[in-house]
């Protein structure tokens, strides 16, 4: 496992994370604590130092859970923590939740606890609440840095813009800046493309991807069925659920399912290694979370980057699952590009001076996923 620097920070974490929002079963899909407690050491033997967690994963036992296996193994200095706040287990009670500094500054002690810590390494904003001021927020992280009980701060799931305007306001304000974002990114869900990674690569956010495997999709265990879709996993317990993260088990998708399937076989390698791969080593990524209910299953999954994918079965992964693109993404491409530029040709410009676009967001994805900057 190799370390790289995350976003624009020091801190060094492995580019494969352990997601931990199936320790605990008390969401039905989860995994017991001793099979938790396997998942971690398997992670760690295997040179893992970066865990993500939050308060709301199984009603706060994902956290307890860790910061339990982490105690146990006597790991606290290795072990880089991501936890989140958003999320309300408070009926009734709305400022549980959301992102006020009222519910970050409950937030953050409640976390504390459970993960038996004195801080949190990487404190993030789990989803937009559509209605905290991004400098309220970026205020009330920057005191918890001041406080000591948070190093490094991010944001997960929220729009581009908001991501922005919090990076500019933390570096006019001198507050501490947002080292990573938090985003779903897949074979099956790709619009972090369109703004998410020039964002990250060009303002010093790493990317960490949640969700690689689609929820288990991408595995290859759910098959098309004349009733909707056959497997057993996640994506079958909480069919219905309403949550847009699991809406997965589509007719789209299971032709992307087909085309990794395919590209795997070619390569002798899993369905699932194939697609974490491709997430990881995809422009501008930072860290990628894998999750398992089964040590079997994180084994698989941590084989992901011990080999490559010819350019020629990537363009096939590429082309698979390409959305189409939308206003006004659709107007950055070369047809509209060449009538700004006159249709006259750009070269790239000699070495030592800035380098051209394309160029700069390989350098600037080094800089951001580490690869320019690694412990080896
Ligand atoms: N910020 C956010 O909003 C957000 C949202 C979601 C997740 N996350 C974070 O990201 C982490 C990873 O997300 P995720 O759990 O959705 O990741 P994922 O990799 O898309 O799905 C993991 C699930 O897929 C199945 N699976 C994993 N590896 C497999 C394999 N090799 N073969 C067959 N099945 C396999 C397991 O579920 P089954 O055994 O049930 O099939 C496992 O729990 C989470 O733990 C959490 O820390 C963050």
């Amino acid at each position: 496992m190799k370390y790289y620097t995350l976003g624009r920070s020091g801190l060094r974490v492995s580019r494969l994370a352990l997601g931990t929002m199936t320790f605990g079963d008390d969401w039905g899909w989860g995994a017991e604590e001793h099979t938790c407690r396997e998942l971690f050491d398997a992670y760690v033997e295997a040179g893992g130092n970066f865990f993500d967690t939050a308060d709301l994963y199984t009603n706060g036992r994902s956290e307890e859970l860790l910061g339990k296996f982490i105690a146990d193994r006597g790991i606290r200095d290795k072990a880089v923590i991501t936890t989140k706040f958003s999320y309300n287990a408070e009926p009734g009670n709305p400022n549980a939740g959301g992102n006020g500094r009222k519910n970050i500054l409950r937030a953050v002690d409640g976390s504390l606890r459970r993960l038996g810590t004195e801080y949190i390494d990487l404190y993030m904003l789990h989803t937009w609440d559509r209605l905290t001021p991004p400098e309220e927020v970026m205020r009330t992280m920057d005191d918890l840095v001041s406080a000591g009980k948070v190093r490094h701060v991010g944001l997960s799931d929220v729009p581009a813009w908001y991501a922005s305007r919090a990076q500019t306001i933390a570096e006019y304000r001198g507050y501490e800046p947002v080292t990573a974002l938090q985003l779903e990114y897949n074979l099956t869900e790709r619009n972090i493309e369109n703004e998410f990674v020039d964002l990250g690569t060009t303002h010093g956010m790493g990317i960490m991807v949640w969700s690689p495997l689609a929820s288990g999709l991408l595995s290859g265990k759910y098959r098309p069925s004349e009733d909707g879709a056959a497997g057993e996993g996640r994506l079958k317990t909480v069919e219905g659920s309403g949550n847009p993260a699991f809406e997965k088990l589509t007719k789209r998708n299971f032709a992307i399912v087909a085309e990794l399937e395919s590209v795997a076989s070619e390569l002798g390698r899993s369905m699932a290694q194939v697609a974490v791969h491709w997430v990881a080593t995809q422009p501008g990524i930072a860290s990628v979370l894998v999750g398992a209910t089964k040590v079997a299953q994180l084994e698989d999954n941590l084989q992901a980057l011990d080999f490559e994918i010819p350019e020629e079965l990537r363009a096939r992964l590429d082309s698979a699952s390409a959305e189409p693109l939308r206003f006004p993404y659709n107007f950055f491409g070369p047809e509209l590009q060449g009538m700004l530029s006159g249709s006259a040709p750009l070269g790239d410009k000699p070495p030592g001076y800035t380098p051209a676009r394309s160029v700069a967001g390989e350098e600037a994805s080094a800089a951001t996923s580490g690869t320019g900057n690694r412990d080896q």
